[in-house]
């Protein structure tokens, strides 16, 4: 490829566990025990005996918090009949791109902000292109946007002033997830000596106290909408954002391509509709090499409840802990030739180096009946906060800006700012 993201990527996650053992094999991860497999054959199989109330892990702390203060546990991590009955009433609302289109002037009141705080970051800086750490502004911007489409409730995230209890929400989302790791990581009898456990139960108690002030809601109702907030929705939408203008800044050809498309479509900055984006292939090819190179969500993962599993012919008994390594897949040669180069013609049809891949090789919103229900959703906002930006700035990355690996916080996340020069379009 004409530009790689980085000349040596770090080794990551599953990748070299793979090179060692082969497709499938056996960790432990804090209290689990873990079998992980890392083709997309294998992660098929698994999914293929899901049973119809698939478990993703245990999330034993995040139980043990809810027991302790007495609370339901939530879509995510509720499971069997209880987890069922608040899907089925989920997705009719938010999986039919009929019913999800009907959220466009939502997103696009938040976009606007978010370009009015682009315009406004950028001509404060310096040299008047520059927008420090995009990936916190494109986070505060999911955040603004998930809460306004779910909870009609507008946090003010983009204002100049962010509200103090907004703040505490977000850094509360902020504790909870980098404190889950290192919480299942260290035995239960370790939390009287590290401080871990009792900053996990402080994120958990501002996360309750402020959502239910924010939302204006009930404990009952603020259980669910913390369970969708935290995870996965915040950050899955602004990582993906900032990744794919990471790579627009860095391959002026693919960003051409990708603007010319969008004039082409939306002349004159027209806002984009949903019938907009039914033209723009060359969009949803980006953000699916994004999602590709990037998955929010590096390893899912699956715990057999009902019956005995066979996987790649070996035997499974119930309660095995299965981790489907996304990231270990979308990243293997037989899949997608030279991995890690940022390549969207890939995902184009009719091209000629459209990839041979298998359909469960790149999934970065899960599969199966379990998988994401947010979807759509952040797709719609990902389409029109992306082609509005394009629309209205060229990005550049500065002079000899270094290469930026991702890393891992229980979710895949830039390991450095990510600053990029907005250049405005005539
Ligand atoms: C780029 C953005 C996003 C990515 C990459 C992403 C990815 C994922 C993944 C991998 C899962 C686990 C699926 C499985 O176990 O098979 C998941 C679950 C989930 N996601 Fe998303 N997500 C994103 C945005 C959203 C948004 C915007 C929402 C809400 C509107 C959302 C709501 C949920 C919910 C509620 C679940 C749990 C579903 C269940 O257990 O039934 N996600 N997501």
């Amino acid at each position: 490829c004409r530009k790689p993201p980085s000349s040596n990527p770090p080794p990551l996650l599953t990748l070299d566990s793979r090179r060692l053992y082969g497709p499938i094999w056996r960790s432990r991860f804090g209290p689990f025990d873990v079998v992980n497999v890392a083709t997309a054959e294998l992660i098929a199989q698994v999914i293929r005996q899901e049973g119809r109330y698939p478990v993703r892990t245990d999330l034993p702390h995040w139980k043990e918090y809810r027991d302790m203060r007495g609370q339901a546990y939530g879509i995510h991590v509720d499971t069997g009949p209880e987890w069922y009955r608040i899907r089925s009433a989920l997705n009719p609302k938010m999986l039919k791109l009929k019913e999800v289109a009907a959220y466009a002037p939502i997103i696009h009141e938040v976009v606007s902000d978010l370009l009015q705080r682009v315009e406004l970051l950028r001509l404060r800086s310096p040299d008047q292109v520059t927008v420090k750490d995009l990936a916190s502004e494109l986070y505060k911007f999911g955040f603004e946007g998930i809460s306004s489409i779910l909870f009609e409730t507008r946090l003010g995230c983009l204002q100049e002033e962010i509200p103090t209890d907004t703040l505490r929400f977000i850094s509360a989302v902020n504790d909870m997830l980098a404190l889950s790791e290192m919480v299942l990581f260290f035995p239960r009898w370790t939390r009287h000596i590290f401080p871990f456990w009792k900053r996990f139960v402080q994120a958990w108690d501002d996360l309750y106290d402020v959502g239910m002030l924010k939302f204006n809601v009930c404990i009952r109702d603020a259980q669910y909408i913390i369970s969708i907030l935290v995870i996965y929705i915040i950050l899955g939408t602004s990582n993906t954002l900032s990744w794919t203008l990471y790579h627009l800044a860095r391959d002026a050809e693919v960003q051409n391509r990708l603007y010319n498309e969008i004039a082409s479509v939306c002349p004159n900055k027209e806002l984009p509709t949903a019938e907009h984006l039914t033209r723009m292939p060359y969009m949803k090819a980006v953000i699916k090499e994004t999602l590709r190179i990037y998955p929010v969500v590096p390893g899912n993962g699956r715990l057999t409840v009902d019956s005995e599993v066979i996987v790649d012919n070996y035997w499974f008994p119930k309660k095995t802990q299965f981790h489907l390594c996304h990231y270990a897949v979308s990243h293997d040669e037989s899949n997608f030739p030279e991995p890690e180069c940022f390549v969207p013609d890939r995902w184009l049809r009719d091209n000629p180096s459209r990839s041979q891949h298998h359909p469960y090789s790149s999934v970065p919103f899960g599969v199966g009946v379990r998988a994401c229900v947010g979807k759509r959703v952040a797709e719609l906002e990902m389409y029109f906060a992306l082609s509005r930006l394009m629309q209205h700035y060229e990005v550049r990355t500065e002079e000899g800006a270094p290469s930026i690996h991702p890393k891992t916080r229980t979710l895949l996340i830039p390991s450095k700012p990510i600053d990029l020069q907005f250049i405005p379009r005539a």
